[in-house]
């Protein structure tokens, strides 16, 4: 008998339900919310009203793409935290009500290891190379910055974190600044392919070990740019592909740089991405130049699994379900929780 999992994420802005049956993916289905690009970062009573709005028709649309019924439904794995409560509850009320409508268990899911478990999402017909464990991953997001140790799907270390702001809230702030629109990231992203990132040069932090700070930067761009505007109103405008490209240079540095040291400590060189920022295009590229001269062995997930997915939390279902590994259906959602 085929295991179907049904995964359902509503831990931020987006809601999102996928199908994954006997470890391959049949649907994965996500509604974002454009409400929030007017306010310059996400509100959370927009955010739950939206999943509200949005889980019964997510739900039964990757249903129907994976062309099952719900009957077949094996387990149902929901993303429980960390997240926004209020969107959590969504999700988690939802999910809790189909499981218990149909008989079947609930399966928690971490968000953060739904991010680096996207490595191991596999399409139909689809020949993908999985990261062996033990493996490292650099998990960015627009709420984490870590070096995560993979020794198995439910073995995750934390060998270094940031101390105060993550790279993507660091992206997204700097971004707000220079006056342009929310989410900065693929904003910055595309100006800076046109810019000069040697053009300004921004404070690195000095961190010991292997965790990041990204608030300094945040605060040295601020007061370069309020700098600069005495001198020229005009000078964010005059200069933005260069300011992009120099902020995404310095962030992606700082990323690399504790990557190297964490290779090196542990002699793992099985070295993957996951997390929202990994769309990052220099990010990118700077994995697949240590894969090219093979110095290290990468994993980049496809774009549609960088940001927040249910396939990722399906994924994670599944091999939660072949362990058993079920959930009591009383135990609450939670906004604040580590790997
Ligand atoms: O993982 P994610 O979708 O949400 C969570 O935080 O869980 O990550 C969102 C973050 C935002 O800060 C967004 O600006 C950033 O990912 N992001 C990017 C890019 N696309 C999204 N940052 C840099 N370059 C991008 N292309």
């Amino acid at each position: 008998m085929s295991t179907i999992i049904l995964g359902i994420e509503s831990s931020c802005d987006d809601t999102s339900a996928a199908v994954i049956k006997d470890g391959i993916l049949l649907s994965n289905v996500t509604a974002s919310q454009a409400i929030h690009e007017a306010y310059g970062g996400v509100v959370p009573e927009l955010a739950s009203r939206a999943h509200q709005k949005n889980i019964v028709p997510v739900v039964d649309q990757a249903i129907k793409r994976a062309n099952i019924d719900k009957k077949d439904i094996s387990a149902i794995a929901v993303t429980l935290g960390p997240g926004l409560m209020g969107s959590l509850l969504v999700g988690v009320s939802f999910a809790k009500g189909l499981a218990l409508s149909l008989g079947v268990p609930l399966i928690e899911t971490n968000h953060l290891h739904g991010h680096i478990l996207a490595h191991f999402i596999k399409e139909e017909n689809e020949n993908k190379t999985v990261p062996p464990y033990p493996f490292l991953c650099l998990l960015v997001s627009g709420g984490n910055s870590q070096i995560v140790k993979v020794s198995a799907y439910n073995k995750i270390e934390i060998l270094g974190q940031t101390i105060d702001d993550a790279a993507g809230e660091a992206i997204d702030k700097c971004s707000k600044v220079m006056g342009l629109g929310y989410p900065g990231g693929p904003i910055i992203d595309r100006l800076a392919r046109q810019g000069n990132p040697e053009a300004f040069q921004f404070s690195k932090p000095n961190i010991p070990g292997l965790d990041y700070s990204f608030s300094g930067l945040k605060t040295s761009f601020l007061y370069f740019l309020r700098d600069k505007i005495k001198e020229n109103p005009n000078f964010i405008e005059e200069n933005k592909e260069d300011l992009a490209a120099s902020l995404e240079k310095t962030i992606v540095d700082i990323l690399i740089k504790k990557l190297q040291k964490a290779v090196k400590e542990t002699g793992i060189n099985h070295v993957a991405l996951s997390g929202g920022v990994s769309a990052n295009t220099k990010l990118r590229e700077a994995f697949q130049v240590r894969g090219q001269n093979k110095t290290w062995n990468i994993y980049i997930p496809k774009f549609s699994y960088t940001t927040d997915n249910a396939a990722m939390i399906a994924m994670n279902g599944y091999y939660k379900y072949l362990d058993k590994e079920f959930c009591p259906i009383e135990k609450p959602a939670f906004a604040r929780v580590t790997i």
